[in-house]
């Protein structure tokens, strides 16, 4: 983004996820602005992701729901941001076939009530802020349904076709975000991703799950026959796409952003068995002796990839991260993190923000 301090303070939702956190930490990192971060603290919501920025006064977090249109409201008038960048979502797909509901709530009707209080407050800016104003929806390639062995790779024209609760809500909101765009002129840009891995992704994903239970000596339950492919980013690849997107991109467009590195989630999960070999050797023997077939996902998408010719082209992002590097780094980070493991699954990091929280109360 330009020198305009206006612009360089940017409001970022769900900043306590996963991939949110890696942003907030590579913004204020990389461009010394400054993150609002409003974040619901559900159950993937963890401030010991941003611990690093204890007493840094770049970074302000309130608690609080992307749906709550007086908060946001309030929020914008008082930080005045020169963009927002909307991660906030229930992002994971067997939850939502356990429980959709609270997918249509977030995904759809949260995005919603955030896109109509960031046009109100974009309607009321001063013409060059406008001008510079962004709103940055992140979303998923699962949007595009599931391809075939031998089908190309998403593009940004590719036909929507959601087959999954969570890939449908992602879906509603991304057609809400083009609408504001259509009907308002709000100057707002898609990226649709595909499967992030990397640091302080909460372990009911694969490829921390499978790390952690590994470490367990527990079982890695491998669904169906495992030959379904995902097309895995490296997090900080995709942390520096969307700042370059924020910088560069055309309000209006969608980039889709991808690892170039497709894999059969069986062939993931030897991987991480070979570098838990090496790196943390088992008495029982390999830990690939762990892996164990267990019943499909219910309309699992067969296979995922992404084109990411546009955003390469028209903004000159490359992948950064092949996916051994990337893989290697992330189970080093797990095991050099067991704290992190540890307070994630026992809950204690929930009971620090109570401790927190409670007693300032809402901003
Ligand atoms: P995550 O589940 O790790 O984090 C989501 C964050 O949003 C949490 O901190 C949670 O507390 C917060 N949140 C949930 N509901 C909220 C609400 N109503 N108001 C405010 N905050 C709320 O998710 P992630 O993996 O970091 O994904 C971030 C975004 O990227 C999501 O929009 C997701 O759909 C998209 N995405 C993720 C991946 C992936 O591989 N992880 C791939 C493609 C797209
Ligand atoms: P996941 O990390 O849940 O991401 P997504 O469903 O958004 O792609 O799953 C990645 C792939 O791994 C997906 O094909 C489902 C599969 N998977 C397993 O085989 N076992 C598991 O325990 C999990 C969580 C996922």
């Amino acid at each position: 983004m330009n020198s305009n301090p206006h612009s360089k303070t940017v409001l970022i939702t769900g900043g306590a996820g996963f991939i949110g956190s890696n942003f907030v930490l590579d913004w204020i990192a990389q461009t010394g602005g400054s993150v609002v971060n409003l974040d619901k603290l559900t159950y993937a919501g963890n401030l010991g992701n941003l611990e690093s920025l204890k007493g840094d006064t770049r970074h302000v977090f309130i608690q609080g729901d992307i749906g709550d249109g007086e908060l946001v409201r309030r929020l914008l008038a008082e930080h005045r941001p020169g963009a927002i960048v909307n991660f906030a979502a229930e992002s994971h797909v067997d939850r939502s076939i356990h429980g959709p509901a609270d997918f249509v709530q977030t995904n759809v009707m949260g995005t919603f009530s955030l896109l109509d209080e960031a046009c109100r407050y974009w309607q009321g800016l001063n013409p060059s802020e406008r001008e510079r104003f962004r709103f940055l929806h992140v979303s998923t390639d699962e949007v595009y349904g599931s391809l075939g062995p031998n089908d190309p790779a998403f593009s940004e024209t590719t036909a929507y076709a959601p087959n999954s609760p969570y890939a449908a809500s992602k879906a509603a909101s991304d057609h809400l975000v083009r609408a504001y765009h259509h009907t308002y002129g709000l100057p707002v840009i898609t990226t649709n991703c595909s499967n992030n891995y990397g640091p302080y992704q909460f372990p009911e994903k694969l490829i921390p799950l499978v790390i952690l239970n590994a470490l367990d000596g527990k079982p890695l339950p491998i669904y169906g026959d495992g030959l379904n492919v995902r097309d895995w980013l490296y997090v900080r690849d995709h942390c520096e796409a969307i700042r370059l997107v924020l910088a560069k991109g055309r309000p209006g467009e969608t980039y889709n952003i991808g690892g170039r590195s497709q894999r059969a989630n069986i062939d993931v999960v030897r991987s991480i068995c070979h570098l838990l070999n090496e790196l943390r050797p088992r008495l029982g023997g390999d830990h690939a002796s762990l892996i164990g077939f267990v019943k499909d996902r219910p309309g699992h998408d067969r296979r995922y990839a992404i084109d990411c010719g546009k955003i390469e082209r028209d903004l000159g992002w490359k992948v950064r991260t092949d996916f051994d590097t990337g893989l290697r780094e992330t189970v080093a980070w797990y095991l050099a993190n067991p704290d992190w493991v540890e307070n994630v699954r026992s809950g204690n990091y929930q009971r620090w923000v109570d401790l927190n929280y409670n007693l300032r109360g809402r901003q």
